[in-house]
């Protein structure tokens, strides 16, 4: 008996503080992204040689996703799908075939998220949230004349906004100099020559008094303009990595005749589209404060720390106005160029890669610490995620020394849609006591299922009811609320259960672009997911990526196999991998599948409207210098 009451008592008291807590405070959401991190790149995944403690926390504190994907292979289109819940060629966020350029190239660029769009800091800032975006934005800085002005992240939902609008190049770890005429190449001993031959000429003519003072004045003044203009242009643009300036030039001047034409022929080549250290340097590497520019170029050695910094501030602000916050810390960390605060160089096993991963692990673990020491672990729900997988090509131009991410054993990597390597990214949710601890979820989960998921969950009105606006936009995620609640249910019942019939939609299927083009697609049934190809890369011999180099990617449309006719498939369940092989063609499975998959593709894209690409656009090629910050 008296067992019994105590047992009474216990649960009341379990009861109220669990309502007490609920009723008063309105749950916090906390997401932290991580850039280009492979899933092979972290201990909760496998890896047992990196260290990675405070991320592995997060995933033993919470529910671990085994097959989470996202939506692009590159940042600027994967990023705009995390905060719309829409895939990015619904509204020209990924590349087209004819420019091929797949993010947003500079701050002045023209290519920006569109305004009508409505991402999930949105729907937070219309349910009274303090919303705040810190990190890499790389999502348009629509800035105004001069720069004086960006809108970019306050256009979109964030409050605030502290960290870098585009993204981090190469090239920035090295500043490079303006003063440079490196005489191997041609172009730069053509100009001399014909320096010199003019000088001559002028000497000559002005001897001879063939010419007056003021013609040689003129001439000299055009002439070295137009001189200044050309040494800039070979020297700071350098279109010559894998196609000469002159077929630029040819290409740009040929263009309209091929547009009116109705024929775009392709670019040279699109790897090509590079400028020099230092003209990216001064163009791009900037910080900035809501819509001012703070900082340049960037320090990047302990920007990592500056950021962790603004957002523990951020939350300790909020633990004091006792406000809700929708907090989204981007980490900059683990893109190239390679850097990290000193305490960190040479710690890890695994070189300068190795070491950026441990220091955004630090932050991670910064982040969550002083969430716990501010009493708000129990009221935020976290989710830990990266904008796709790992850069396999990546390698520091000099030494040839791995600065990539690692996909474990899923084949392909950034840059590659279609591939399980650049799309399979690692997913982690917690939030203590409303979500199970420890449980791994292997049902396919997407990246945009973010949105409807996080107000689900948070018990906040859908976002039509948030966001009126948003009643026209489908959502391409869904709310995955009850399988990361519920999962843990399902799986006592039966190992090979695995399926969540009754809490989850037991078919779905995902569509995977490279850029604009579908490459697969991916079909859950509860029993299977089936994968199909319509198109691979042609991948260099012996490996699954296409070569070595820092800007160098597999193309989505070219260097490619076309299996349009005859689709591959393959069964996750049965090969996740994809070692053997593929399900043959002949089998009542092969053809009911790719069936059902091929009528689903026509009808989509029969049904949903492809706005132009803007940023496959010159809009974002060109610089625009008018709006330069
Ligand atoms: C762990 O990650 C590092 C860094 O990406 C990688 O080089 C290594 O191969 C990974 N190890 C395993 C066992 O996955
Ligand atoms: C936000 O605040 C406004 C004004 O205080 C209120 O009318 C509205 O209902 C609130 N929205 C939500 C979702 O709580
Ligand atoms: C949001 O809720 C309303 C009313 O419950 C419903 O009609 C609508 O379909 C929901 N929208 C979405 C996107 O779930
Ligand atoms: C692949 O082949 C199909 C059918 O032959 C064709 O319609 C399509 O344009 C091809 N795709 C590419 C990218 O060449
Ligand atoms: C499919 O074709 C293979 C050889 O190409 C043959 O061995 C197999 O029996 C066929 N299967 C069916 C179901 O027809």
């Amino acid at each position: 008996m008296k067992v019994l009451v105590w047992m009474l008592v216990l649960v009341l008291v379990v009861v109220g503080v669990v309502s007490s807590e609920g009723v008063d405070a309105p749950p916090n959401v906390l997401v932290l992204l991580a850039d280009d991190l492979g899933i092979g790149d972290l201990g909760c995944y496998g890896n047992t040689t990196i260290n990675t403690p405070n991320i592995d926390r997060l995933a033993s504190e919470g529910v671990r996703l085994t097959h989470h994907l996202s939506a692009a292979a590159y940042c600027t289109p994967s990023r705009a799908a995390l905060l719309t819940s829409r895939f990015p060629t619904r509204y020209g966020m990924d590349a087209n075939r004819v420019l091929q350029i797949p993010v947003i190239l500079h701050t002045t660029s023209n290519a920006a998220l569109p305004k009508d769009e409505v991402t999930i800091a949105e729907a937070f800032q219309a349910a009274n949230y303090t919303t705040a975006l810190v990190g890499k934005w790389h999502l348009g800085m629509e800035c105004s004349f001069l720069g004086k002005s960006c809108l970019g992240p306050s256009n979109h939902g964030f409050h605030s906004f502290f960290g870098i609008p585009t993204t981090l190049f190469f090239e920035f770890g090295e500043p490079g100099s303006f003063w440079v005429f490196p005489l191997w190449k041609m172009m730069n001993r053509a100009l001399i020559a014909t320096w010199l031959i003019i000088m001559c000429s002028l000497m000559f003519g002005y001897y001879k008094k063939i010419l007056k003072a003021s013609h040689i004045m003129a001439i000299l003044l055009i002439s070295h303009f137009l001189f200044i203009f050309l040494w800039f242009t070979f020297n700071h643009c350098n279109f010559t990595s894998g196609a000469s300036t002159l077929s630029w030039a040819a290409y740009v001047l040929l263009l309209p005749f091929r547009l009116l034409d109705g024929n775009p022929a392709r670019p040279p080549s699109t790897s090509s589209v590079r400028v020099s250290e230092w003209f990216r340097t001064n163009y791009n590497s900037f910080l900035f404060r809501d819509n001012k520019l703070v900082e340049k170029p960037i320090q990047l050695e302990g920007l990592t720390q500056k950021l962790v910094q603004e957002s523990t501030q951020f939350l300790t602000s909020r633990a004091k106005d006792n406000r809700p916050f929708f907090l989204m810390h981007s980490f900059t960390h683990v893109h190239t160029p390679m850097f990290s605060a000193r305490h960190w160089k040479g710690r890890s096993r695994h070189g300068r890669y190795g070491d950026n991963v441990e220091e955004l692990d630090e932050g991670v673990g910064a982040i969550l610490d002083t969430l716990r020491e501010l009493g708000l672990e129990k009221n935020t729900l976290v989710y830990f995620t990266s904008d796709h997988g790992g850069h396999l090509e990546a390698v520091e131009p000099g030494t040839m020394e791995r600065i990539g991410g690692h996909n474990g054993r899923f084949k392909g990597g950034k840059g590659q849609g279609g591939s399980e390597g650049g799309i399979r990214v690692p997913g982690l949710y917690r939030w203590p006591g409303i979500l199970p601890t420890g449980v791994t979820v292997d049902v396919p989960t997407s990246l945009m299922d973010l949105m409807p998921t996080v107000l689900s969950l948070t018990g906040l009105p859908n976002i039509t009811q948030l966001v009126p606006r948003s009643a026209d936009k489908e959502l391409d995620g869904v709310d995955i609320s009850r399988l990361l609640t519920e999962y843990n249910v399902v799986e006592e019942r039966g190992k090979n259960e695995h399926t969540g019939k009754d809490q989850h939609p037991t078919r779905r299927i995902f569509l995977h672009h490279c850029q604009e083009d579908v490459h697969a697609m991916r079909l859950y049934t509860g029993e299977h997911v089936y994968k199909m190809y319509l198109y691979r890369h042609q991948w260099h011999k012996g490996s699954t990526q296409c070569g070595w180099g820092p800007m160098n990617y597999c193309p989505c449309f070219t260097q490619i196999y076309n299996l349009t006719t005859q689709p591959m498939l393959y069964d996750l369940i049965q090969d996740p991998y994809e070692d053997y092989p593929p399900i043959t063609h002949n089998t009542s499975e092969y053809k009911a599948v790719t069936r059902e998959l091929l009528a689903y593709l026509q009808q989509w894209r029969d049904r949903v409207y492809f706005p132009p690409s803007q940023i496959s656009s010159w809009g974002n090629f060109m610089w625009r210098f008018w709006v330069q910050p």
